[in-house]
């Protein structure tokens, strides 16, 4: 595990939306790479001299890597941690990537209240917070789980409803969808392996220190 070695601190960056932000942001507090890059095949990134190595990891399996101790630290949206709920350490709420986690239908599907729409399917990425925030309404429905494209669903019949992220609002609009309830809002987090966070605390402490300065200078 790359992460054992003690003289590295090995970071997870999820492909995606966080991924140009996060960059940046480390890069603002001293830590980047040369040819660190989303649509680099390389997925092990080295800087020799500062000691980093950088990996770039699927975004909802960048909490697993941070728990199992494969990244000692990493850079995750809100939204991926609570559909996987990982056991790992959050340290520091980023404050950039906001994004809702919503309940949208078509328009002509509408209904008045959330308890209306029982028994129609739910398309989503995030089957465990769909799941979660419908059973807190009391609402049985069924998850029908896609990796990517959400919106789709609805337009072919496939569902009537999804759960997905809403960051402009664009797709919801350009499917002709509408949002009838908010689950969550997410920002980016910095999240740590509770392991790691004990063993390279000195390192691992100084750059959350040097983030959150980061954070409250925007
Ligand atoms: C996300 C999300 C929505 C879209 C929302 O998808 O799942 O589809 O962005 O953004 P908007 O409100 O700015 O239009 P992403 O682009 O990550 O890809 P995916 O559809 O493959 O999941």
């Amino acid at each position: 595990m790359v992460s054992s070695d003690l003289e590295y601190l090995t970071i997870a960056l999820p492909k995606g939306k966080l991924f140009t932000k996060a960059v940046g942001y480390l890069a603002d507090v001293g830590y980047s790479a040369e040819g660190l890059s989303e649509d680099s095949r390389k997925l092990v990134i080295t800087n020799e001299h500062s000691k980093i190595h950088f990996i770039i990891t699927k975004t909802m399996d960048l909490p697993t890597y941070v728990e199992y101790g494969a990244a000692d630290i990493g850079i995750i949206g809100k939204d991926v941690l609570l559909e996987e709920t990982k056991d790992v350490y959050e340290l520091v709420d980023l404050n950039f990537g906001l994004c809702r986690m919503v309940v949208a239908v078509p328009e002509n599907l509408k209904r008045n209240k959330i308890s209306d729409y029982a028994h129609m399917r739910v398309a989503t990425k995030y089957p465990q917070v769909a799941e979660e925030f419908f059973r807190s309404q009391g609402v049985q429905i069924e998850i029908i789980k896609l990796n990517g494209s959400i919106e789709l669903a609805p337009v072919v019949g496939l569902a009537e409803l999804i759960v997905d992220l809403v960051e402009t609002g664009r797709t919801l609009k350009e499917n002709k969808l509408i949002e009838v309830a908010q689950i969550h809002q997410s920002t980016a987090r910095f999240i740590a392996n509770r392991v790691s966070y004990k063993m390279k605390f000195e390192r691992i402490n100084r750059l959350v220190e040097d983030l959150r300065s980061l954070i409250v200078k925007e």
